[in-house]
């Protein structure tokens, strides 16, 4: 049960049983999570003060520059997992290879992987726009008391457990899904406590905002191409609004309470888009569905497709249910 104003604390111990698996692992978990955000969002908020703005010199295993943030939130949430000895591998974007956690007996006794964006967005911090950290947890598939292994994180969006964000915005926001609907909680930063803001939030079925980077138009597919002229026409509710910020996280959120859809399709410059199944697609997928929305790669539910490497890319369509499928429409008819 949601109760407004309750804490993201008193919900997760009133929840508890009502998780898929509950053996109080789970919200240990979401704890660890609850935790590392708030670290990660006194950092992000102290940006402009402080020296940790620009690259850090680094180009992670995508060839993308690493900014200071982004190592820095790579390692804060890292380290929290491990502390806490709850979760068995962590798997990140800005990591080559997974990370296997060892327990201090070594009987590695722990079910949970957790896959994360640690810095969603990141190119937008230097310009103090809303960033986000993107999570998504999976039961294990190896058996439990030997290290982790590949195929655990390789599994299927649809197994899933808990997926959700935090968005670093004017407010800063967990929104998180165990499968049973999606909840939001907004930190008081003055008490450095989250409280139920936006109970059980849903997509509204239809959408009046699409966001793509409409600057890469002319490389993208040409069912991608009908879609965008045909949300610009002047028919029905069209036109459309066109609304990009380049963070994710946050094209969703707003998307999901307003109604909308975003897409980031493949292109002739990148042959599988740009957003990566693992640490992105799935659990923004996953709430997506949650929340009566949908998740695409143009012909497949993202949350279907099994998934052959680590940081694979896959075209996105998400958001508003009519949407998605419109796109769906246009992508299919220009492939016949
Ligand atoms: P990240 O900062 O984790 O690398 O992700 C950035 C992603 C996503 O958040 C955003 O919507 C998209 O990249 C923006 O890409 P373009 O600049 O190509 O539009
Ligand atoms: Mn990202
Ligand atoms: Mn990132």
């Amino acid at each position: 049960m949601t109760k407004k104003h309750q804490t993201l604390g008193e919900y997760i111990i009133e929840n508890q049983n009502s998780f898929r698996y509950s053996s109080g692992e789970l919200s240990k978990l979401i704890n660890a999570l609850r935790l590392a955000a708030k670290v990660v969002n006194h950092e992000v908020n102290k940006a402009g003060l402080v020296d940790i703005l620009g690259a850090a010199g680094e180009v992670n295993v995508q060839g993308e520059n690493q900014q200071k943030l982004d190592v820095m939130a790579n390692n804060i949430f890292i380290e929290t997992l491990r502390n806490r000895e709850i979760v068995c591998g962590i798997a990140s974007e800005e990591e080559d290879d997974f990370i296997t956690i060892n327990s201090s007996d070594d009987n590695h006794q722990n079910k949970y992987v957790v896959l994360i964006d640690p810095l969603d967005g990141s190119s937008n911090i230097d310009v103090n726009v809303s960033v986000g950290t993107i999570f998504s947890i999976y039961r294990r598939v190896t058996p439990i008391g030997s290290p982790v292994q590949i195929e655990d994180f390789l599994q299927p969006g649809r197994n899933q457990v808990a997926a959700g964000y935090i968005v670093y915005g004017t407010s800063t926001m967990i929104v998180y899904t165990t499968g049973d609907g999606v909840n939001g909680f907004t930190l008081n930063p003055a008490i450095g406590t989250f409280y139920l803001s936006n109970p059980n939030m849903q997509f509204p079925e239809n959408g009046k905002i699409y966001s793509v980077n409409e600057g890469n138009y002319i490389h993208f597919p040409q069912g991608v191409k009908d879609y965008i002229k045909y949300c610009q026409k002047e028919e029905g509710d069209r036109p459309y609004t066109s609304r990009y910020i380049g963070s994710l996280v946050s094209d969703f959120h707003r998307n999901m309470i307003k109604g909308g859809i975003y897409m980031y399709p493949k292109s002739s410059i990148a042959e599988e888009g740009k957003l990566r199944l693992l640490y992105e697609c799935n659990p923004i997928a996953f709430l997506a569905e949650q929340a009566g929305g949908k998740a695409s790669n143009g012909f497949t539910p993202i949350m279907d497709i099994t998934p052959t490497e680590l940081h694979q890319r896959v075209p996105f369509f998400c958001g508003s249910k009519n949407m998605v499928e419109k796109v769906e429409e246009f992508i299919q008819k220009a492939n016949q």
